[in-house]
């Protein structure tokens, strides 16, 4: 369920007609809605109704400070993978404490930024990275308050780019190491481990994988304390699916009676890193068709996103839904619905049932809250496009579009070129 939805035949986000927006901004552009946001996150903190839980939202799923803010304001931290993420979730008002690091390649600097602002975890991913964290927190005389990321080994029946949780993906160190790391690291002086982490991949659609790792985490925290570690914090990461294209996925209620079964009776603080769950539905694409192209063997209609402005199809073979602004009764027609990077894979929908388009229409492509700008690029010189929040029947531009200018600004020709 999300708020865009047609009112007298016009493809809305809450109040505010899609249409009237592309007016003012031009197209494409991402459009936000405050309202599915709110009430995502609400869905998932009430599926954990109960336990001692704090959701730190995975800021790489949707960057934008006005989205942070939002999440903020509903007592959300946030969890980072480098220390621009970081700066931005301090800078939308997510507190230090609520926020948690995670990620297989921190530098000293992100180590040192992370020490200096007193998150709540460093969630650690190897030996090599734990004695980085020991010598950083050493030279600023602080202590390090780390989460030990484990490999579960588990599969998690998704996307195989996407798949984080296996013996053979880069992630955490593998759980059958982890007793003897963690008790090896007792003798690093400015390192403390509080707890252990896991995430086991994105878009998950079925839980039980989620079942399996946290199974795994319950029987090490056994195993710890047996041996007299203290294990106080739990951050089980994210991963929970959305629909795209009608998938059929459980409720995050179902997820949270997961989370009670298994880890809910250890006593720990626990962490939860959802991204695409709390902001996949809160964001929609808007296009508009350039040309209509009738091509040998079938119809193409050329709009002017592209695989950099949403980068899931090319990527991942992710299907997104694709709706018309102005709704229409008119009979669907075969359509390919493609951009105009100069590349095959730069097509958002094959053989798609929609209303005849023609040039000029307008078109929203869904579920694009998440992973979507963010992973946006500039691409054949294109520029960065604008972002807007939409409060009921209230828009705001959250972030400007940024044209080529900015980047032709930072080039500069070397001495020995005629200027
Ligand atoms: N925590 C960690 C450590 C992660 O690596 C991720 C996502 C998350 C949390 C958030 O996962 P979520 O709840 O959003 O599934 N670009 C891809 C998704 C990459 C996910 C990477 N890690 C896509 O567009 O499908």
């Amino acid at each position: 369920m999300d708020d865009f939805n047609y009112q007298s035949g016009a493809l809305n986000a809450e109040d505010v007609p899609l249409a009237k927006i592309a007016d003012a901004v031009g197209t494409p552009f991402y459009c936000y809605s405050q309202a599915t946001i709110e009430r995502q996150f609400r869905i998932f903190a009430d599926a954990l109704t109960g336990l001692d839980a704090t959701v730190c939202f995975a800021v790489k799923a949707n960057s934008n400070l006005a989205v942070l803010r939002t999440l903020a304001k509903l007592g959300a931290g946030a969890d980072v993978v480098s220390g621009g993420e970081l700066t931005r979730a301090l800078a939308a008002g997510m507190p230090a404490d609520k926020i948690v690091f995670s990620g297989v390649g921190k530098t000293d600097a992100e180590i040192e930024q992370a020490l200096v602002a007193g998150i709540r975890s460093i969630n650690a991913e190897s030996e090599p990275e734990l004695a980085a964290i020991n010598r950083v927190a050493k030279r600023l005389g602080k202590t390090a308050i780390v989460t030990l990321r484990i490999n579960p080994d588990v599969d998690a029946h998704t996307h195989a780019k996407i798949t984080t949780g296996l013996n053979e993906n880069k992630f955490g160190i593998e759980w059958t190491a982890a007793h003897r790391v963690i008790a090896d690291a007792r003798d690093l002086g400015n390192v403390r481990i509080v707890g252990l982490a896991v995430h086991i991949g994105s878009q998950i659609t079925e839980y039980e994988p989620f079942r399996e790792a946290f199974i795994r985490v319950r029987d090490l925290v056994a195993m710890l304390r047996a041996d007299g570690v203290a294990i106080t914090h739990l951050d089980l990461g994210g991963g929970l699916g959305v629909p795209y294209d009608g998938e059929d996925i459980p409720p995050p209620a179902e997820y949270g009676q997961i989370v009670r079964e298994t880890v809910g009776d250890l006593g720990c603080r626990l962490a939860f890193e959802p991204g695409r769950l709390i902001v996949g539905n809160a964001g929609v694409l808007v296009t508009r068709v350039i040309y209509v192209k009738d091509g040998a063997t079938r119809r193409f209609a050329i709009v002017d996103a592209a695989m950099n402005d949403l980068l899931r199809p090319a990527l991942y073979d992710a299907k997104h839904e694709i709706v018309p602004v102005s709704a229409t009764n008119e009979a669907p027609e075969l359509v390919d619905v493609v951009g105009p990077v100069c590349e095959t894979g730069d097509t958002f929908a094959t053989q798609l049932a929609l209303a005849p388009v023609k040039a000029g229409d307008l078109l929203a492509i869904r579920t694009a809250g998440a992973y979507g700008s963010v992973m946006s690029s500039t691409y054949n010189s294109r520029d960065l496009v604008p972002e807007v929040l939409v409060r009921g029947a209230d828009f705001a531009v959250v972030r400007k579009r940024i044209g080529l200018q900015t980047f032709l600004d930072h080039e500069q020709f070397p001495d020995w070129m005629d200027r």
